[in-house]
């Protein structure tokens, strides 16, 4: 929802939803007049996103596709691309069919998504354009600014908010770091806004 509030604020014409899941930002971002293209590798995700379009009165604003974000071909299609994506540290990348690894697992170190977001889904974004992703403090938010700098990106950083463990959270961070019973992790939001006209 926090995503949604700020990606709506950025009133965007033309927005790519990379790993869309039951549909929650395309169809914010719908009803508030984005063309959006939601994307997942999830093919269950992708029809209920478009069960939920539909539902809702949106669907001749959303185009549903099954596909891996890191295929997506094309160079600043996208006035938008908001990603909240996979970032827990996992034992191994997920396989394609492993659904809930498919929505939680980020590789070994959590990042693999986020590498891609700085290195490759820049290219997405339009002159003028931004790319908004969540990340969780604890995967080294300057590494992740300092990448998109490189890529000529403005870059803000969002205050933290800070959430409570969660049963799938709270097995995966000792892997990184000591945790504790109660713990809260943080999390923030990146806009990258792509220079130009
Ligand atoms: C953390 S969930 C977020 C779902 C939804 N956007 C939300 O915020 O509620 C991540 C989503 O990304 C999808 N996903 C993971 N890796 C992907 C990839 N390489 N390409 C496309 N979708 C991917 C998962 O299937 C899952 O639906």
């Amino acid at each position: 929802m926090w995503l949604s509030d700020l990606a709506v604020d950025q009133r965007a014409e033309r927005v790519l939803v990379a790993g869309c899941g039951a549909g929650l930002l395309p169809l914010r971002l719908a009803r508030g007049g984005a063309s959006v293209t939601a994307v997942d590798m999830n093919p269950h995700a992708v029809t209920c996103c478009l069960h939920n379009a539909y539902a809702n009165g949106v669907h001749d604003r959303i185009n549903g596709i099954v596909a891996d974000m890191r295929e997506l071909d094309g160079r600043g299609e996208y006035d938008l691309v908001v990603c909240n994506p996979p970032q827990l540290p996992a034992s191994a990348d997920p396989r394609p069919a492993d659904w809930v690894a498919l929505a939680n697992d980020g590789g070994r170190d959590g990042r693999s998504l986020i590498d891609w977001l700085c290195e490759d889904g820049t290219r997405l974004v339009s002159a003028g354009g931004a790319l908004m992703f969540t990340h969780f403090t604890f995967l080294d938010v300057e590494r992740t600014v300092a990448a998109l700098r490189a890529q000529g990106m403005r870059v803000t950083v969002s205050e933290p908010l800070h959430k409570p463990l969660g049963r799938l959270s709270g097995e995966r961070l000792p892997r990184l770091t000591e945790w504790r019973e109660g713990d809260h992790y943080s999390v923030v939001i990146i806009t990258a806004r792509k220079l130009g006209i």
